[in-house]
């Protein structure tokens, strides 16, 4: 089978390393792919969609997988689709589970699907919003409603701050087209998780669960950012709790997509809050998450090609992969001043130290080649992911931090914690 993964980040070269161990895969290409997945397939500097469905027409490609959320709300699939291509990801309809937070708030509201109580304000809403705000409880969660990179969401905790979050948003249009209509949504307590459901649009089939780690400080502090780490198994997603889980929110909300005409393909990413054994929705996104799918895919065995392409065809194949008993922690080796402004262009060394076949995995998500050096080239630099074969977090956060400790750049920064609520 000929495959093209599009993505450049940590998430796609776990995807890559994942499908590239498949029986079924003859060639791999990755659009437009990272230093990191070059070694596992051949990377194509094609980034529009257009191209890139041009591309799998040329040159074959039985199945395309889509990475990040951007193309699949312009419309990939749907492109890709109308050409007869296989695709693991939804269409635009479907996408906007991530990419319209009003329109999941929406959906979450009529198919009883738990998740905080909320209301929606467009641009043109200002004064109601504002009415709104000055009776509401604090803490209160405001978020653009559009794509911002895991970046439009402030947790408020005065009116003041709210008015001015709003202000933000509405006049200075500070995420673009996404701030023009916020949710404003109740606070949550708990502890958060992520579920990622591979679906066909009505079958799925949940991955083990993660917790990622989105402040950018020790002890969750500081700002929000796409994500510091991940760990996995949470066990606080327990078996009896994922059960909850796939009755109470994957299954209602498969069944509510495809009821509105929006049948959902590809991986429902199921971000939840967890207090007191109940899970209540956080988001919802339209594809694998990241870190997590770093810290997910190295605990399955199996055909993880298979079950993609499967469930891309309609037909999904539960037992194409099984889980290992195992775990795995990823610590996101960042440049400092990310998730604001920072310098790139360091040259990374001590890469050379892994092999990634052992029980170390070093993820590229914002590198660049330079000859034979590789650089840093964004605010996520890598992932420094540990996998061991026992449920032992304790021991596999060790191991990550002692990997991390042979990698160098000018301005790495990581946090220290990360699987330590997991492992309390
Ligand atoms: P989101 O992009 O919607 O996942 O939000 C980013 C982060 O903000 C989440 O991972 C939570 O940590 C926090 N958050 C979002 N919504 C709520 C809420 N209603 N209550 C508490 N925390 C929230
Ligand atoms: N790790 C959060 C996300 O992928 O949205």
């Amino acid at each position: 089978m000929n495959v093209l993964l599009v993505g450049s980040g940590g998430r796609e070269h776990a995807l890559a390393i994942k499908l590239s161990q498949s029986p079924l895969l003859e060639k791999l290409y990755i659009a437009p792919g990272n230093p990191g997945t070059e070694k596992l397939g051949i990377n194509l500097s094609i980034k529009t969609n257009d191209d890139i469905v041009n591309f799998c027409i040329s040159d074959k490609i039985d199945l395309v997988v889509v990475g990040p959320e951007v193309p699949l709300v312009e419309g990939i699939a749907d492109k890709l689709r109308a050409h007869n291509i296989p695709v693991f990801g939804p269409n635009a309809d479907a996408a906007m589970i991530e990419g319209d937070k009003s329109f999941s708030k929406w959906l979450m509201e009529k198919y009883n699907i738990p998740t905080a109580g909320y209301k929606a304000f467009s641009k043109d809403e200002y004064d109601s919003s504002i009415n709104y705000l000055k009776t509401h409880s604090y803490p209160v969660v405001i978020k653009a409603s559009g794509l911002a990179a895991g970046k439009g969401v402030s947790i408020c905790n005065t009116f003041e701050e709210a008015k001015h979050i709003i202000e933000d948003n509405f006049n200075n249009l500070i995420f673009g087209h996404a701030s023009e209509k916020v949710v404003v949504e109740e606070f949550m307590n708990g502890e958060e998780a992520s579920v990622f459901a591979i679906t066909d649009g009505e079958n799925f089939v949940c991955l083990p669960a993660a917790q990622d780690h989105k402040r950018i400080g020790d002890n969750d502090t500081g700002k929000n950012t796409g994500g510091m780490g991940a760990y996995a198994p949470a066990p606080i997603v327990t078996d009896s709790l994922l059960k909850k889980v796939e009755y109470k929110i994957i299954k209602p909300t498969l069944k509510g997509l495809a009821s509105e005409g929006k049948k959902f393909v590809g991986c429902l990413y199921c971000g939840l809050m967890i207090e007191n054994g109940e899970p209540k929705v956080v988001e919802f996104n339209c594809r694998f998450g990241d870190p997590e799918t770093q810290v997910v895919l190295p605990l399955l065995e199996g055909d993880f090609l298979k079950l993609l392409y499967s469930a891309a065809n309609g037909n999904l194949d539960r037992d194409a992969v099984k889980f290992i008993n195992g775990s795995s922690v990823c610590v996101v080796a960042a440049s400092k001043g990310y998730p604001d402004k920072f310098e790139k262009g360091f040259e990374i060394t001590g890469l050379n130290n892994f092999d990634n076949d052992s029980e170390i995995i070093i993820y590229h998500s914002g590198t660049k080649s330079d000859g034979n050096k590789i650089l840093s080239n964004g605010g996520r630099v890598l992932g420094v992911t540990s996998v061991i074969k026992e449920n032992n977090l304790k021991l596999c956060k060790q191991k990550a931090y002692e990997a991390i400790n042979n990698i160098f750049f000018e301005n790495i920064y990581y946090r220290r914690d990360i699987a330590d609520k997991g492992i309390k």
